[in-house]
């Protein structure tokens, strides 16, 4: 029987607080109180994605900022630099007006969710990294989703305004509707969570 391994728990734990912190929508916090309720129940098929991206070489200076900082935030990157290399990596290469470099500038690191560390398919929970300047795609999918940002960066809900809800806030997309990302002049690191 599959047995979730402790730096794996806490994890959990700590991302479990960042997103109900009250930076984020109620919206947010409300999806991610599900999420984290099916989480209580450890599985894993133990289908972890193989591949590693080039962008994964940024994790450890994106969370490098982070290590000494004593908030949960800090808690974060101090878990995640732990399970990097038992980490699901995956990309998107599919929507609309990314930039052209796109593919090779981000990735997302599945922590719990299909291919991911623990390979799941009733939540996803991990993160999105990308490289500066780079666009992430106009997308949108069926399952609502709440992110937490660990650095700065910048959102966009359907044909609104960017905006950056800065570190330590969040934001809450609704079921299939278009979003978007953006890094500035440094890597954007955000957590995410969906109830599938
Ligand atoms: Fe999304």
């Amino acid at each position: 029987m599959y047995q979730r391994p402790e730096d794996l728990e806490l994890f959990i734990r700590v991302a479990r607080d960042l997103f109900q912190a009250k930076t984020l929508p109620e919206a947010g916090r409300q999806l991610a109180a599900k999420v984290f309720q099916r989480l209580d129940q450890p599985s894993d098929d133990g289908k972890r994605n193989s591949a590693r991206y080039p962008a994964c070489d940024l994790l450890a200076s994106t969370l490098a900022p982070l290590l000494d900082d004593t908030s949960g935030l800090g808690d974060a990157a101090r878990a995640i630099r732990i399970l990097e290399p038992a980490i699901g990596w995956q990309r998107r290469t599919t929507g609309l007006n990314g930039s052209t470099d796109y593919v090779e500038k981000h990735v997302h690191g599945m922590i719990c969710g299909p291919g991911g560390m623990e390979s799941r398919y009733d939540v996803q929970l991990g993160f999105s990294l990308l490289a500066p300047h780079t666009r992430y795609p106009d997308h949108h999918h069926p399952p609502e989703e709440a992110y937490v940002l660990l650095t700065a960066g910048e959102f966009r809900q359907r044909d609104g305004d960017w905006f950056d809800p800065g570190i330590g806030g969040g934001l809450h997309n609704t079921r299939n509707s278009m979003h978007a990302m953006r890094s500035g002049t440094t890597p954007l690191l955000a957590l995410w969570c969906l109830l599938v």
